[in-house]
């Protein structure tokens, strides 16, 4: 394996997880939608456990390659496992780094043209189950919710301070929760009292603000987690330049698969298709098309939801909705242009 590490090394942990504790999501159908050859060059913008990377690189074999993204620097020795295997060695070049920052990445390392490109969105089951990651809530950890717990901003800074109203905007735009101004008003009273760094802490509040679950089909701080998550790490933001980049990145006739958990990453990931697919920009009300675009992508069939088997081995699949895109062979300053 070939490796760039970009910040300091990870800090070592009790033990390493297996590269395959994390089930990857969709995985024969991400296979099928990729269909790698031995000779195709992927990228997989989000390695995580490495269970996607694998299923290419097996796929693929006996000479096909994968580059290997992940922003959390815990990744980089599940990668190193992985090439520790004489069927994977050299075909995996793992990068710490961010995929919203594929343009420049690419720019850096020189890739050539991908024949396939993945972001599997969100969070790797290492992630959600390590209380010290402070993801999840049903177990005590530090408000962290970084991906990379070397950089950035936690969501305890966030809640110590953003005001009342940056906080409820954050909790409505990005938990999609309408009792946003309730927990934030709450949020910025408890902090008064004593300032709130762990994961169970907030959950009360949030509890506190809204009621109790009573019923709920999700517990009432889910959405407010969500929100803080995605601000800390920026996720749509990046996620908008990470696709367009991807389109970019993609060789003519390479497929574009995408794995979203929520809707707000679905609905911006099928904006941007849908625009890179267009053959028309014109305004509705003209007439005829004046426009001669020229679409840079290709849909390929509709989303695919997790079957009820994969739902029953695998719960975290719930809510996953995967989308397959195929580059056409538009040069890309030909193309209709992106955000
Ligand atoms: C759902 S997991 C991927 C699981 C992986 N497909 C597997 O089979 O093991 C998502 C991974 O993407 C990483 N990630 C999230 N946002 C990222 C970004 N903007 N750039 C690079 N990696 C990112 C997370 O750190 C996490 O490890």
């Amino acid at each position: 394996m070939t490796s760039a590490l970009a910040t300091a090394p990870p800090k070592q942990r009790a033990s390493i997880p297996t590269p395959l504790a994390h089930l990857p999501v969709l995985e024969r159908e991400t296979v099928a939608a990729l269909a790698p050859q031995p000779d195709g060059r992927f990228l997989d913008g989000t390695f995580g456990g490495g269970g996607h990377t694998l299923a290419l690189l097996a796929a693929s074999a006996p000479s096909g390659q994968v580059v290997a993204l992940d922003v959390d620097p815990a990744a980089l020795p599940r990668a190193a496992s992985l090439a520790a295997d004489p069927l994977v060695g050299d075909r995996i070049t793992f990068i710490h780094g961010n995929f919203g920052d594929l343009a420049d990445l690419r720019q850096r390392y020189q890739w050539p043209a991908f024949d396939g490109i993945l972001f599997d969105l969100g969070l790797s089951s290492f992630q959600l189950d390590d209380p010290a990651r402070g993801f999840a809530f049903r177990f005590e950890g530090p408000l962290d919710m970084r991906f990379n717990s070397d950089a950035g901003v936690s969501a305890a800074e966030l809640v110590r301070d953003l005001d009342e109203a940056s906080l409820a905007d954050v909790i409505r735009r990005f938990g999609e929760d309408h009792r946003a101004q309730a927990i934030a008003r709450a949020i910025v009273r408890e902090r008064a009292r004593s300032p709130i760094t762990t994961t169970t802490r907030l959950a009360e509040i949030v509890s506190g603000a809204v009621g109790g679950r009573r019923g709920a089909a999700i517990h009432p701080a889910t959405r407010t987690f969500q929100a803080l998550r995605i601000e800390v790490n920026r996720e749509l933001d990046v996620l908008e330049r990470g696709v367009v980049a991807a389109i970019h990145a993609l060789a003519p006739g390479g497929r574009l698969v995408t794995i979203a958990f929520h809707s707000l990453e679905d609905r911006l990931v099928k904006r941007v298709i849908e625009r890179a697919s267009a053959s028309c920009v014109c305004p509705p009300e003209l007439p005829i098309c004046i426009c001669a675009t020229r679409p840079l992508l290709r849909r390929i069939g509709k989303p695919i939801r997790p079957d009820r088997a994969e739902q029953a081995a695998n719960p975290r699949a719930r809510s996953a909705i995967m989308r397959v895109a195929e580059r056409t062979d538009v040069p890309v300053g030909d193309g209709v242009s992106l955000p």
